[in-house]
């Protein structure tokens, strides 16, 4: 009886253990917003966040890290229209090293407001100033049922698959011309949609592993510091550009989305998220809040029950 009652307590806290994985060791200039991660041909990572100009931090071990300085240092005058003001916040930027050069595209808007743009920006070596405009990749204006935000990239076989939006309809779809990293056409459809919240889904990432793609989006609020509630979701798909459903069966178009993370210990309003394959295999960045302010996340990812789970 009582080794019974020990053993399930034993399990209990094992339950619980496995629930909530403290983040893995970060040090340094960790306070990213909406981070996204990229790794260049000498091994060498890069983050790019929230921040006027799009922030850049380095880090040789993963594990500790840099501030670099920004993509613009010099302002991005081309931004205004959207930000409503000089040299404003650029928004959750979205990296993709092509093995020879960075790509990142960004976005510029205003809290609220569909007056949104997407932007590209290019550099071989990624560091503060070194990077080339390549100008509008997308936009939206008030009357879309969309918002140009939030960009996120999947190259999969030669394919450049774009993922973009945050509230209103939700998640939606675009393909990329390799060529240009901007819109081969003008078809949009959709990803994932709440109705629920308000709406609110927003950060999306596409993923790939095994046999399935799998989109990751950010729920709820962000941004409030400790009161944000932020959680990672995620539905899976055999086909990138639809049909994504989460563990229940249920459509992401129809409020879907399974949970992967959310606020545990110290770790208040996980969100904002990229997933990346590393040497050591799937890992998930991300921003989480804590009474100082917003702060970088890495965890790893395991993927072995078809369903990613924090490890
Ligand atoms: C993380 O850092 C803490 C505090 O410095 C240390 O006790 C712990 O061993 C570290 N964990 C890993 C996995 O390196
Ligand atoms: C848009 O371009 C993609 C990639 O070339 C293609 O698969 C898709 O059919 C095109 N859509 C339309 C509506 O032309
Ligand atoms: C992934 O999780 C499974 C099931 O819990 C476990 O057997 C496996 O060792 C894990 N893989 C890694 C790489 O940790």
């Amino acid at each position: 009886m009582l080794l019974k009652t020990s053993l399930a307590i034993i399990s209990a806290l094992v339950t619980v253990a496995q629930a909530q994985v403290p983040p893995l060791n970060v040090s340094g200039d960790v306070a990213v917003h909406d981070p996204t991660l990229c790794k260049d041909k000498n091994g060498k990572y890069f983050i790019f966040s929230t921040a006027p100009g799009i922030a850049i931090r380095t880090s040789m071990d993963r594990t500790s890290w840099t501030f670099e300085g920004t993509i613009w240092p010099n302002g991005a005058p081309w931004t205004d229209a959207y930000t409503g003001q000089s040299n404003g916040n650029l928004w959750a930027p979205e990296c993709y090293y092509t093995g020879s050069e960075f790509l990142v595209w960004y976005a510029a808007s205003s809290m609220g407001s569909q007056k949104s743009a997407i932007f590209l920006a290019r550099s071989s070596t990624g560091a503060p100033g070194s990077f080339t405009n390549l100008g509008l990749v997308t936009s939206t204006s008030t009357g879309n049922n969309y918002n140009a935000i939030d960009p996120s990239v999947f190259v999969d076989n030669g394919n450049w698959n774009f993922a973009l939006g945050s509230f209103w309809t939700g998640i939606k779809y675009m393909t990329l011309d390799p060529s240009k990293g901007k819109p081969s056409n003008s078809s949009v459809t959709a990803l994932a949609r709440r109705t629920a919240a308000g709406g609110a889904v927003e950060g999306s990432t596409i993923y790939k592993y095994g046999n399935y793609y799998y989109l990751f989006t950010s729920w709820d609020k962000c941004c409030q510091g400790t009161s944000s509630t932020y959680n990672i979701r995620v539905g899976r798909s055999s086909n990138v550009n639809g049909g994504y459903v989460d563990k229940s069966g249920v459509a992401l178009t129809s409020g879907g989305g399974t949970l992967v993370l959310g606020s545990h210990g110290n770790v208040i309003g996980p969100g904002g998220q990229f997933v990346y394959t590393d040497s050591d295999g799937p890992i998930l960045v991300y921003h989480y809040y804590t009474p100082y302010g917003s702060q970088l996340g890495i965890d790893h990812l395991n993927f072995s029950s078809g369903w990613p789970v924090v490890a």
